[in-house]
């Protein structure tokens, strides 16, 4: 019955977002018409050949699939593309929180060399405007001339219609015991228990949330820094970034290897080194591979990175990441649970990610430590000064 009314709030609470952003139901109407036609149109970027739905496919719940997502002219960069399922419910856009809208995020991949290379937004204005349906659905949109402001505010209204739950999770939630089986509810229990996983997919660890399985904030988890000299990253950051400009932080981001530095490229401070946003984790199942940098390829992966506290000699490494001593039918449990996050319409891709998810662990689990999982939490290095 809590779950229940934890729900019905949570529903509440999105529906009058949802009107909320939509003051002027014709004109918004008209705005999101356009975004969604945006959002797959390559002429937005610099040759005609990426647009925002080559590495947010619908049909891939708006990811890319790949670890790193590959731009114009076959440009990798250094990070993997996140969902835009629900990402109007994100306090910050990016892994490292660098954008506060999504209209200021909609303008950078345009113009990010690695991903559609435009010079300017008013060069791809300039492109859109070539073609005649596009000046006419701007003008009844925004009622006057084309320009980069209106041009992601489109996006970003379109955006703000991609709204996904209806999972199986969120029918148990709401009271149907039956709608997800034995194994996702164990899952569910070791989630906010001896997993952990509540200190950061939760807004608060002292209530369950069946809603967002974020705190919104910004963590070390330990993926990728070791390997890196970050007294040496961290001063070339500070020298390149010196304009503060958020172009800069964005070609940091995507094009150098200074991404690794994660949410260090927005505040500066040595505290959020390799620090990353805590993803929600609905539809994760659909959305492989994981973390920024696309380094796990499955949901087992993930939980064995976890479960062996991986990173404990990285000197940023969040206090709350230890080993966890989960034996392999527990993960099992948790990758159920994770799996009933996946909404209706991704039910099939869900089923099939699910077998070749659980075919491939069968054979492959690099990251698994099983004496490490149930060893004592080593002592941690002490952080040097910036
Ligand atoms: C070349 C691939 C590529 C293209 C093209 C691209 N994106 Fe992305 N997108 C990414 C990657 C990679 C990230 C994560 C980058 C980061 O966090 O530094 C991202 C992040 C985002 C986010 C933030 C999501 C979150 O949870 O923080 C949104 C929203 C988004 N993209 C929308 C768009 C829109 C709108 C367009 C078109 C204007 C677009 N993207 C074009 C690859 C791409
Ligand atoms: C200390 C905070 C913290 C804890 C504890 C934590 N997570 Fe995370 N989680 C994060 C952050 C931050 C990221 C993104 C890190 C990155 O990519 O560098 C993440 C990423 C993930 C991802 C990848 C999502 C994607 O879209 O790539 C999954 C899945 C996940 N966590 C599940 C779990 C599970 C299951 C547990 C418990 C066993 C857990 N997390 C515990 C903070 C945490």
């Amino acid at each position: 019955m809590r779950f229940a009314l934890v729900t019905l709030a949570a529903i509440a609470s999105i529906a009058a977002a949802v009107i909320a952003a939509s003051p002027d139901r014709g004109p918004e109407s008209a705005k999101v018409e356009l975004g969604r036609k945006l959002f797959v149109e390559p002429l937005l970027s610099a040759d005609g050949s990426v647009s925002c739905a080559t590495c947010h496919n619908p049909a891939l719940a708006f990811t890319d699939g790949r670890p790193l997502s590959i731009g114009i002219h076959g440009r990798a960069g250094q990070r993997n593309a996140p969902t835009v399922l629900n990402a109007r419910f994100n306090k910050a856009q990016f892994w490292d929180g660098r954008a506060a809208t999504l209209e200021e995020q909609a303008g950078l991949p345009i113009t990010n060399p690695s991903e559609m290379g435009q010079a300017s937004l008013a060069a791809a204005v300039e492109a859109i405007a070539a073609i005649r349906h596009y000046r006419r659905e701007f003008f009844s949109a925004f009622g006057r001339e084309m320009n980069g402001a209106d041009l992601v505010h489109a996006i970003a209204a379109y955006e703000r219609t991609l709204v996904s739950f209806d999972s199986p999770f969120d029918r148990f939630a709401a009271g149907e015991a039956n709608a997800i089986d034995d194994a996702a509810k164990r899952g569910w229990e070791l989630f906010n228990t001896k997993a952990r996983c509540n200190l950061c997919h939760a807004p608060s660890e002292k209530q369950r949330d069946t809603t967002y399985f974020t705190d919104f904030d910004y963590h070390n988890i330990g993926i990728g820094i070791l390997a890196h000299d970050v007294a040496g990253a961290w001063r070339t950051a500070e020298r390149e970034l010196a304009a503060g400009t958020l172009d800069s932080v964005d070609r940091a981001a995507i094009e150098s290897e200074l991404s690794v530095l994660g949410r260090f490229l927005v505040t500066r401070k040595a505290a959020d080194t390799a620090a990353f946003k805590t993803p929600g984790l609905r539809n994760v199942l659909v959305t492989a591979p994981y973390f920024h940098d696309g380094s796990q390829a499955t949901l087992w992966d993930v939980i064995d990175h976890y479960n062996k506290g991986d990173g404990l000699k990285d000197a940023w490494l969040d206090e709350d990441i230890q080993p966890l001593a989960l034996t392999e039918s527990e993960i099992d449990d948790l990758v159920a649970f994770l799996a009933s996050l996946t909404s209706a319409q991704y039910r099939d891709l869900g089923k099939r990610e699910l077998a070749r998810q659980r075919a491939l662990a069968r054979t492959s689990r690099p990251q698994r430590d099983t004496a490490r999982a149930f060893g004592p939490k080593p002592a941690r290095p002490k952080p040097p000064a910036l």
